[in-house]
């Protein structure tokens, strides 16, 4: 019989069990920690005095100390189709989609210029620090077998899904109900739970979706509830106004999906900047999630989140990058940008909730808790290694912090890939900096 081998990781160590905006002490912090890992999956976080001592024999023990291990970083939207296409300058969303980003997503009908580009693309997500995501692939079914290959390789917990999209965009891109309908309930049987691949129902947004297609999209989601449901919902002004145009019938846009059965556990919702009171009352209620993309939607220019409207609404939130609309992989530099976005709109994101939300808020988002964004027992072991001292300036910084707070503040303010040391995926590292 084998025996298992005990890796154990030493570092200040920071996790959650709840949200710090609603609960005071949300956080776990052991300055001198120790993460206790085995097959894969967390068996202790705690001080470093109490957990070495308790080691089995054979144990190795990791010493990262003056790093500082969170879980890996979750980021709840992104579009890995688009990672050619970052930094492609438009006025707005509808431009940039027809101008770039259609042209760019054709390319994948060819399943090794998939494949190439899922390699790069996880590639990055980890370098950046981040070990789950939620990812749109493009409307070719082979793009989204190309992606699932890809980190099935890696073993990474993935969420992914095939656009679905039936008119108001060009041909060479468009499916129907039908074929769409039929592709993506295929791709579910083949992919959904398969190691740690999950699948995302996935229509592009309601404008480019039919009334029928929708209806498919809402009745796939019936028929497995324990999939995934991810679409764009009031991003833009000129969208939210074309989307009136095209569902005169529906009280808001948010309301399209919410009349297809598509407001629920597991739905997540980019951007959700022009929703109104009732709109956010609706998201907490049935527990569709929030996913909040501040360089995206300042790069666009397509608003500003409001995270005091929605903390009391009580909306389940997660930050993304939304690349290739968003500037950066990084999650550190998603929350910079995040608490300017917050500031902008006359409220405060205090570091801790910025990193609550990248990782335990993101679980909770996709009812993950339990199986990753946190060390709680049994959890899976992703996570990142951070350096204070990554950058000249950085060590400068955190060379006078005075809390913790200040020292998670200068990591999301400063900090980007170099900050990250390296990152593991179940219990296995899949990135060393150089
Ligand atoms: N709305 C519909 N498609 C997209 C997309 O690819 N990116 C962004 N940011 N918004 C969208
Ligand atoms: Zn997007």
């Amino acid at each position: 019989m084998q025996t298992t081998q005990v890796q154990a990781y030493r570092a200040g160590l920071l996790h959650f069990h709840a949200d710090p905006a609603f609960t005071p002490d949300a956080h776990h912090w052991h300055e001198d920690g120790l993460l206790v890992v085995a097959d894969g999956k967390v068996q202790a976080a705690g001080g470093y005095a109490a957990l070495h001592a308790a080691l089995p024999p054979g144990a190795v023990v990791h010493d990262y100390r003056g790093k500082l291990i969170t879980p890996g970083f979750i980021d709840t939207h992104v579009h890995y189709p688009q990672t050619d296409m970052i930094a492609s300058p438009a006025p707005g969303l509808l431009p940039w989609l027809n101008t770039y980003t259609f042209p760019t997503e054709r390319q994948f009908e060819d399943p090794a210029h998939a494949a190439a580009t899922a390699e790069f693309f996880l590639d990055e997500l980890l370098r950046v620090g981040t070990t789950t995501a939620m990812v749109y692939c493009t409307v070719h079914p082979q793009s989204v077998d190309a992606f699932f290959e890809a980190s099935e390789k890696r073993n990474l917990r993935m969420v992914a899904g095939k656009v679905l999209m039936d008119r108001h965009c060009p041909t060479f891109l468009q499916d129907c109900a039908e074929t769409g309908g039929r592709e993506s309930e295929d791709l579910i049987k083949r992919w959904h739970n398969r190691g740690r691949a999950q699948y995302a129902i996935t229509p592009r947004f309601a404008p480019t979706s039919t009334e029928a297609q929708l209806g498919v999209a809402g009745e796939l989601a019936r028929a497995y509830p324990d999939t995934y449901i991810q679409t764009h919902v009031s991003e833009n002004e000129d969208e939210v106004k074309w989307v009136r145009e095209l569902f005169p019938q529906a009280r808001s846009y948010l309301d399209v999906y919410d009349s297809y059965g598509m407001l629920r556990p597991r739905a997540m919702y980019g951007h959700c900047i022009w929703l109104d009171q009732g709109d956010r009352r609706r998201m907490a209620e049935s527990q569709a999630a929030a996913a909040v993309c501040p360089t995206s939607n300042l790069f666009l220019g397509s608003g500003l989140f409001d995270f005091e409207r929605a903390d009391q609404a009580g909306m389940l939130l997660s930050l993304a990058t939304d690349v290739g609309a968003g500037t950066a992989f990084s999650m550190l530099q998603t929350m910079n940008e995040a608490y300017k976005v917050a500031r902008l709109k006359g409220s405060y994101l205090p570091a801790l909730r910025m990193f609550y939300l990248a990782t335990l808020g993101a679980a909770r988002s996709m009812q993950l808790e339990g199986t990753i964004g946190s060390f709680a027992a049994g959890a899976e072991a992703d996570f990142v290694v951070l350096d204070p001292h990554a950058t000249p300036l950085l060590a400068r910084r955190t060379g006078h912090t005075e809390s913790l707070e200040e020292l998670l503040f200068a990591l999301a303010l400063l900090g980007d890939d170099r900050t990250v040391a390296a990152t593991y995926s179940a219990g296995r590292m899949v990135h060393r900096r150089p």
